[in-house]
């Protein structure tokens, strides 16, 4: 199977801001480019490397791979005879402006100075990252897409092609996502940038060639992880046992007396410590932010957050309108960052906008990361519709294969 890690440069590329700069894309194709393509848009902090296409398991957060790139994150979806099967899909990930596995985001050099744009990179939209990904597809040669399939941010890059380029997507699958952030996703993101620019070592933001800003990004990202579990898997995982072992890597706290460490203080500080290890600071700010002003209903996907906060079903369906194209909204049913109303809500605005939709429901309690860890479950969701659409569902406007994690919304 053919398999292409690479970048694409982009000599002049326009943001959403106004602002304009040299962007290297750097992307994964496997498969034949012959085949139906499948676009994959990956998380908040995943990469280009959406499998290794081999067979051989890697992991989202073990150490970068060789090239630098975040472990292969939906190995078990993605590759020969897997749901996403790349013996009979062209599947292309690229990874997003903003970000730093390999495409141009703010550790990367300002050609203009030689330093790292830093603060100074400019604000990137869901929308840049649409635009960038259509930029790449073109130099690919590819114009029409069977299917754009993401999850949690990924799965609004998804829904943002279905808005954009109507015409060149057949089907789209956000997976643990929504139309929009909720206030309280809204305020636990902003907590987590607070603690990262108030590090320090933050400074202005220029911190490189110096100490990063890790304890701050280590906290943001702790206090992330929170929301990527649920309360029950949580609880039923780690509950109110002892610590093991130390807390982490960040000092005791001076002020926890003789009380012991509790599991679930060193389990999210051995996720932080394991995440500042690869990811740059101001990229998480600047890609938590892109997430933060996504809002479909809303006229554009401008840097200008809408000051209303609202969900208004009529302006996502408009957002819609053009789209005629098959629609698989997954949603997972302990996610407490896109929950399943969400979900819903988006299944409901395609249905609205005249597309044929389908909303399945993951079962379980491992939270917003299930569409990650349950690849099963979101193999047999994915798979059958790239195949066959909605018509290769066994409900006719839901979902229904009678497998016990799926619940069927529409038709229920
Ligand atoms: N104290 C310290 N470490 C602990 C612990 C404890 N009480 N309990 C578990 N751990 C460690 C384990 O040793 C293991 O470490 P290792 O990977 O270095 O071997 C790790 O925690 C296992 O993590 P866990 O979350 O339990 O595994 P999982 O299979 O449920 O999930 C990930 C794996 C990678 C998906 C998850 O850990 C993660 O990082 N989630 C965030 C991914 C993300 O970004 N999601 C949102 C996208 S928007």
């Amino acid at each position: 199977m053919s398999v292409v890690r690479d970048s694409v440069r982009i000599d002049d590329f326009r943001f959403a801001s106004g602002d304009r700069l040299p962007l290297t894309v750097a992307y994964e194709a496997h498969g034949d480019p012959a085949d139906p393509t499948v676009l994959v848009c990956h998380a908040l902090t995943g990469s280009a490397h959406v499998t290794t296409g081999d067979g051989d398991p890697d992991w989202w957060d073990l150490p970068a791979a060789p090239d630098g790139q975040a472990g292969a994150w939906w190995d078990d979806v993605v590759g020969p005879g897997r749901a996403i099967d790349t013996d009979r899909y062209h599947v292309v990930c690229a990874n997003v402006p903003g970000s730093c596995y390999g495409t141009t985001g703010p550790a990367s050099p300002d050609p203009d100075t030689g330093e790292p744009y830093g603060p100074d990179f400019p604000p990137v939209t869901v929308g840049d990252w649409v635009e960038s990904q259509r930029r790449l597809l073109d130099t690919l040669g590819v114009d029409r897409l069977r299917a754009v399939v993401g999850g949690s941010v990924g799965g609004m890059n998804a829904v943002e092609w279905a808005r954009r380029y109507p015409d060149r997507v057949e089907r789209v699958v956000p997976v643990a996502t929504g139309a929009r952030m909720d206030a309280q996703a809204l305020a636990l993101t902003a907590l987590g940038r607070r603690a990262i620019v108030t590090d320090p070592a933050y400074g202005d933001g220029r911190y490189y060639g110096d100490s990063d800003p890790d304890e701050g990004l280590a906290q943001a990202r702790a206090l992330a992880h929170v929301t990527y579990r649920s309360r029950d898997g949580m609880d039923r995982r780690l509950g109110r046992d002892p610590a093991a072992g130390p807390v982490g890597p960040f000092g005791d706290d001076p002020a926890a007396d003789d009380a012991p460490a509790l599991a679930v203080e060193s389990y999210l500080q051995d996720r932080a410590a394991a995440f500042v290890e690869r990811f740059d600071a101001n990229a998480y700010l600047s890609l938590t932010r892109a997430m933060e002003r996504y809002d479909l209903g809303a006229e554009h996907d401008s840097a200008s957050p809408r000051s209303e906060a609202r969900e208004d079903a009529a302006d996502v369906a408009a957002a819609l309108s053009d789209f005629d194209g098959e629609a698989l909204v997954v949603s997972v049913e302990s996610d407490q960052l896109f929950t399943p109303a969400q979900g819903r809500r988006l299944a409901e605005a395609f249905d609205r906008a005249g597309a044929a939709v389908a909303h399945e429901r993951l079962a379980g309690d491992r939270g917003h990361d299930a569409f990650l860890v349950e690849t099963d479950a979101v193999g047999a969701a994915v798979g059958p519709f790239l195949d066959d659409g909605i018509g290769g569902a066994d409900g006719a406007d839901g979902v229904d294969r009678g497998a016990p994690v799926h619940a069927s919304l529409l038709s229920g």
